[in-house]
């Protein structure tokens, strides 16, 4: 067999490391309080990689991968003997300008594919099938833009981890054996000003970013009296070791409604770092210096999820429904 449709392409539940796609669709819904409800859903999730393989096989070349992120209410339910080390809910902050907000979330579908249809067909059986055991609180469909452009015009991912680095950043290690290789994951809903945006002139997008604007080049601002977004969002700890994290953004939009946003995603091996790094932004560093992409950007929502492994899944799955 030859063609494109036949190549061995890895179709998968639950992997973070899936290639950044040119579609997603992010899905968060609440689940309902009755046991029926539970019920519903455990089967679902449990049944998760075969949809991922009944649509995913209709063109291998659309590489769809979905992972399912739980948050700590439903963990709780679903798994009340043990719990991921970090999970909790997404905690609110308070910055002397900006705030952001936490919002519910029993479950997050992060759908990917190189096909918006493929991301649409499986998130349209998936939402069959969960029928009204949950309520869908957030669906962003995003897209990729240029050369992986936020609409802020910058290009955004550029300094995620790679290779081996990637699962030491993104992936829960020895530290917390029982959830070794699972992921926290961290959603927030962002809403553009472009027009002040737009009237913002290049020079200072550049420093509020980070970065320059066309060719991506990194802007050393150790001496800056503002630090920008990448300098705020760099961890490191008493040792001098950086802490990174895994984000797969994505633009998404109505131009008719005046609608221009970024959905946030980060994977990270640690909560305390993302936690940290939202710290920085909001609160600032030093105190008050805050990251004035804030003032162009607004974050409508926060929660907080763990994405399992598979077989993690399934033996949370299995012991829900004992
Ligand atoms: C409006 C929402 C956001 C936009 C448009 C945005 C955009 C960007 C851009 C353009 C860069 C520089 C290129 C790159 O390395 O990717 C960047 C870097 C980064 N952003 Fe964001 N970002 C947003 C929100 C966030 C949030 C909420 C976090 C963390 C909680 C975050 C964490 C980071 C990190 C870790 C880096 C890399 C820093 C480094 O160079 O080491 N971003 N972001």
């Amino acid at each position: 067999m030859s063609g494109k449709n036949w190549d061995r392409v890895p179709i998968d539940a639950q992997s973070v490391d899936a290639p950044l796609s040119t579609a997603a669709v992010f899905l968060v819904v609440t689940v309902a309080r009755e046991p029926a409800a539970l019920a519903k859903v455990a089967s679902v999730l449990g049944d998760l990689d075969d949809l991922v393989k009944t649509v995913g096989f209709r063109d291998l070349a659309g590489r769809l991968s979905c992972i399912a992120g739980i948050g700590r209410d439903l963990w709780d339910r679903l798994h009340p003997d043990s719990r991921p080390g970090e999970l909790k809910p997404f905690a609110p902050i308070k910055g002397s300008v900006h705030a952001a907000p936490s919002t519910p979330g029993d479950l997050l579908f992060h759908i990917r594919s190189e096909r918006p249809d493929m991301c649409f067909e499986f998130e349209r059986i998936l939402l069959d099938n969960l029928g009204a055991a949950v309520t869908v609180v957030d669906e962003v469909s995003g897209f990729r833009y240029f050369d992986a452009r936020d609409l802020l015009g910058f290009v955004d991912g550029t300094a995620n981890p790679t290779a081996l680095d990637l699962p030491a950043s993104a992936l829960v290690g020895d530290e917390d054996a029982d959830f070794a290789g699972g992921s926290y994951v961290v959603v927030q809903k962002y809403l553009h000003d472009l027009d002040a945006w737009g009237k913002t002139p290049t020079h200072l997008q550049e420093e509020i970013i980070g970065r320059t604007k066309i060719d991506n080049i990194e802007i050393d601002d150790d001496d800056a009296p503002r630090k920008s977004h990448k300098s705020l969002n760099t961890i490191t700890d008493g040792d001098g070791n950086e802490y990174d994290i895994l984000r797969d953004n994505m633009p998404f939009g109505r131009p008719g409604q005046k609608e221009f946003g970024t959905y946030f995603i980060g994977y990270s091996r640690y909560l305390w770092v993302i936690e940290k790094m939202l710290q920085r932004m909001y609160i600032g560093d030093p105190p008050g210096a805050y990251d004035r992409l804030l003032d162009f950007s607004t974050p409508h929502t926060g929660t907080t999820f763990f994405a399992p492994t598979r077989p993690m899944l399934h033996a949370i799955v299995e012991a829900a429904q004992k």
